[in-house]
């Protein structure tokens, strides 16, 4: 095997990952680079972690389906030195927090969310989802041309969702969206956010007790009937599905609403073939690829990967931006073409975490994009696309803001 210290002769090895996206869209052109000249690299983490980057299809399929590599945050470092890994800041993971555990903890935990997150349940929330975004974008056209669509739908929507979901009643929609709006906001400051965290979490926590004492017909009643998860737990899993359902679907409908007005090309093409809509969610999955920043797993143990050695403890980053653009997988992978067969691609993640919310947010964007495009048939930005803000310093990327008309 190569050693470490022949692999840092050889550059480039980024000093952390790089995070600008080309054309708004594309990966990091170094990353781009280094998939070309090698399926995985050296990464100088900020904090002097020397560990390793992947980029291609086929390794990062590799290391997401080895139970050797470790989800627990305990020996990870953070990748992007002064950006946001909101779940592993802490090097233990919160009860029920299933996303930062490995087997058996895991098994454990998502076997009992599989067992509530039914195909029935999805169905139920469908004519629901319609109707969370034809309320949205009413008020939209009741304000009068011009907004924030990043404000008034992206995220609005998620939250929504999210609430019906886990069964949050309709009075306290208000503050609750306030407060997990307030933590996308960038210019949050870290103690806001430790403030908002703490917020969300006491709400949950009563949430929880009310739905062990009256349950409803809802997502976390079903999980508090069992008995077998602590109160600690359930308030933890919730928070899990607030935070991994909200910010990944709130950028996936904005960052996508942009793309389809900068390639006017394809949103005709849906126009005029509405049944390519499916295609085209999985496709939107691919090109944006939101997950900016990991997924990120340690070494349990010295494993051999794409000829390499892998030390035990070493931190493994993958970038699915780069993923999912391997032209071995994918023709002309920089294309947006809504007649692809993306499925395949790697945006929800793979093996044993691989997205629990898939069929849900799947649901949201085709009916997100099919019921905005269809109300406001003359929807343009409002500003050059050159001063829409971009999040790459974020976890999940996607646009701070997104000022349309129509
Ligand atoms: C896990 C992406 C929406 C719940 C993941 C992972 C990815 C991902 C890449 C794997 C992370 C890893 O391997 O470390 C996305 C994207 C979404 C989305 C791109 C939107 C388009 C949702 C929604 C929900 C959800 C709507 C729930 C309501 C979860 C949960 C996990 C997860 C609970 C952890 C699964 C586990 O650890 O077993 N998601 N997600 N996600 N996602 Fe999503």
């Amino acid at each position: 095997f190569p050693k470490g210290d022949d692999m840092i002769q050889d550059p480039p090895v980024p000093h952390g990952l790089p995070i600008e996206r080309e054309d708004r869209y594309s990966p990091s052109p170094p990353l781009t680079v280094l998939r070309q000249r090698r399926p995985m690299s050296r990464l100088n983490y900020p904090d002097g972690h020397l560990g390793w980057l992947i980029t291609n299809y086929e390794l990062t399929r590799s290391v997401l389906s080895n139970p050797a590599f470790s989800s627990h945050p305990e020996r990870m470092a953070n990748p992007i030195g002064t950006g946001r890994v909101v779940l592993a800041e802490s090097t233990t993971p919160q009860p029920g927090v299933f996303l930062r555990m490995d087997p058996p903890d895991h098994t454990r935990l998502r076997r009992r969310l599989t067992g509530v997150f039914t195909v029935r349940r999805m169905r139920q929330l469908e004519p629901r989802v319609t109707q969370i975004v034809r309320a949205q974008l009413d008020e939209l056209e009741r304000q009068g041309s011009g907004a924030d669509l990043v404000e008034h739908f992206a995220i609005p929507v998620p939250s929504l969702v999210i609430c019906e979901l886990l069964g949050v009643p309709y009075e306290d929609r208000g503050s609750f969206q306030s407060d997990t709006a307030g933590f996308l906001r960038v210019e949050a400051s870290a103690e806001e956010r430790v403030q908002l965290i703490g917020n969300i979490n006491a709400y949950l926590a009563e949430l929880v007790d009310r739905k062990l004492v009256e349950p409803t017909d809802d997502l976390l009643s079903d999980l508090t009937r069992s008995g077998d998860l602590t109160r600690d737990e359930l308030v933890g899993i919730a928070f899990l599905l607030l935070f991994a359902g909200h910010e990944t679907t709130a950028n996936m409908l904005g960052l996508g609403a942009l793309a389809l007005l900068e390639h006017p090309e394809q949103l005709r093409l849906l126009r005029s073939e509405p049944e390519l809509i499916d295609n085209a969610v999985e496709e939107m999955l691919r090109f944006l690829s939101i997950l900016h920043v990991g997924p990120l797993r340690t070494a349990g143990a010295d494993i051999e990967l794409g000829g390499n050695l892998i030390r035990e403890g070493e931190n493994i980053l993958i970038s699915l931006p780069a993923a999912n653009r391997d032209p071995a997988r994918f023709d002309n992978p920089e294309e947006l073409d809504f007649h692809r067969k993306a499925t395949g691609h790697l945006a929800f993640g793979h093996g044993i975490h691989q997205c629990l919310g898939q069929q849900l947010a799947r649901t949201e964007m085709r009916i997100g994009w099919t019921e905005l495009f269809g109300r406001l048939p003359n929807l343009r930005l409002a500003v050059d696309p050159d001063e829409i803000p971009l999040r790459t310093d974020m976890v999940i990327y996607g646009v701070h803001r997104l000022p349309v008309e129509w």
